[in-house]
């Protein structure tokens, strides 16, 4: 049994909370080339905006300590780089002082599945940044669930079964798995308000085995603080009674509205980017999404593709930017704006506080008010 683990997070920044720093990628690829054939199967290093991920193949397992500390290793050391090069918000996801156990709750994404290594074993793997786990909802679902992105749910006898969808409610910690197709409406009113319900799995009925995984954990949940929107990862094992991978990438072409971009706190849409494109930089956004496409064989990552590195991406991308203009002109109205129980940080309590002896009833059961006095009309023919 082969896990692929993905974990990322935000140790600083490049200009601001744009990219990675070259010099922290290049210390966390010595690190991951010296645990390779050892902890690790295998191991590289990727990045969306100022989201630095490690892509890595072991046979430890989901969850084990051992990956999930070296992680934080590579995380502190990279974090160290940011310090000493004055880069923005180093060490901004490491929540904890100590590692203790697993990264669950400590800041660091991560998205992990086990797989039992098919003779071709195609893997894609999405880094976003600028935008929140529940960003893969919609294309999970077109994935798995949608016959008119995925012709195979219909014609291929290994996916006409469905998929289970296990579901995370982040707000109260809790999980539900739905088994599509019986269940599509029930899923869809979940995971349709993406802050709260994210799909955390996809399970294949016929194959028995995780189809797709994402990471869940939400920052500003967890530190009870802002802490930057905890910009999401996933894994999609394809073909064979899988999506293919045309089928994966097809959600894409439609630049769907997330929730993150500036301040963590607007509407804005999901742009599908090549690796060398993945810096978000207007109004920090549009979120974007990088796709490394992996053939896993005998553990080995081999030679990443840059999916999205492609022309026929170029019409999501204009209209991500179309969409772009047409969500900032409204400034600081929602939709662009979100709603203000969603909002990353907020100064709503201070001016609310300020503000609150100057509020007056004015329904039927308020006392009558003396109006105040209107202005005097202007003298006619004056001037
Ligand atoms: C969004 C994000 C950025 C920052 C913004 C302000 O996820 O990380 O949009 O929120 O640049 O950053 P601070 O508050 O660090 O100045
Ligand atoms: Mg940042
Ligand atoms: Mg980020």
């Amino acid at each position: 049994m082969l896990t692929l683990s993905i974990i990322k997070a935000d140790t600083g920044g490049w200009v601001g909370h744009s990219s990675v720093h070259p010099r922290m990628t290049e210390v966390a690829q010595r690190a991951v080339d010296s645990a390779r054939g050892d902890l690790l199967v295998d191991g590289q290093v990727a990045s969306c905006g100022d989201d630095l991920a490690l892509v890595m193949t072991h046979e430890r397992g989901c969850d084990t300590e051992a990956v999930h500390r070296f992680a934080w290793d590579v995380f502190q050391q990279t974090t160290g780089v940011a310090r000493d090069l004055g880069l923005y918000g180093a060490g901004q996801d490491l929540l904890s002082d100590a590692f203790s156990g697993n990264l669950r709750g400590m800041g660091p994404g991560y998205a992990e599945l086990d797989l039992t290594e098919r003779p071709s074993e195609p893997v894609l793997v999405f880094l976003a940044d600028k935008t929140e786990p529940g960003a893969w909802n919609l294309p999970l679902y077109k994935m798995f669930a949608d016959p008119f992105n995925t012709p195979g749910l219909i014609i291929d006898p290994h996916m006409h079964d469905g998929f289970l969808f296990e579901v995370y409610d982040l707000f109260e910690e809790r999980r539900l798995v739905l088994d599509l197709p019986s269940e599509l409406y029930d899923l869809l009113l979940f995971i349709g308000a993406p802050a709260r319900y994210v799909v955390h799995r996809v399970v294949s009925k016929t194959l028995g085995e995780t189809a797709a995984a994402t990471s869940t954990q939400r920052l500003s949940l967890i530190a009870g603080r802002y802490v930057g929107k905890d910009d999401p990862v996933m894994a999609v094992r394809c073909q064979s009674g899988l999506p293919a991978v045309g089928e994966a990438l097809e959600p894409f072409s439609f630049p769907y509205a997330v929730a993150g971009a500036m301040r963590g706190s607007h509407h804005a849409p999901m742009m599908p980017v090549a690796a060398a494109d993945a810096h978000p930089t207007r109004f920090d956004g549009p979120p974007r999404v990088v796709c490394l496409g992996y053939q896993v064989h005998d553990g080995q990552l081999g030679m990443p593709r840059d999916m999205f590195a492609d022309p026929s991406f170029d019409r999501a991308r204009a209209r991500a930017n179309e969409v772009m203009d047409y969500f900032r002109a409204h400034g600081p109205f929602e939709p662009h704006r979100l709603p203000l129980d969603d909002m990353e940080y907020t100064t709503m309590p201070a001016v609310a506080a300020r503000l609150t002896d100057r509020w007056e009833p004015f329904g039927p059961e308020a006392p009558a008010t003396v109006p105040a006095p209107l202005p005097a009309p202007a003298t006619a023919g004056a001037g």
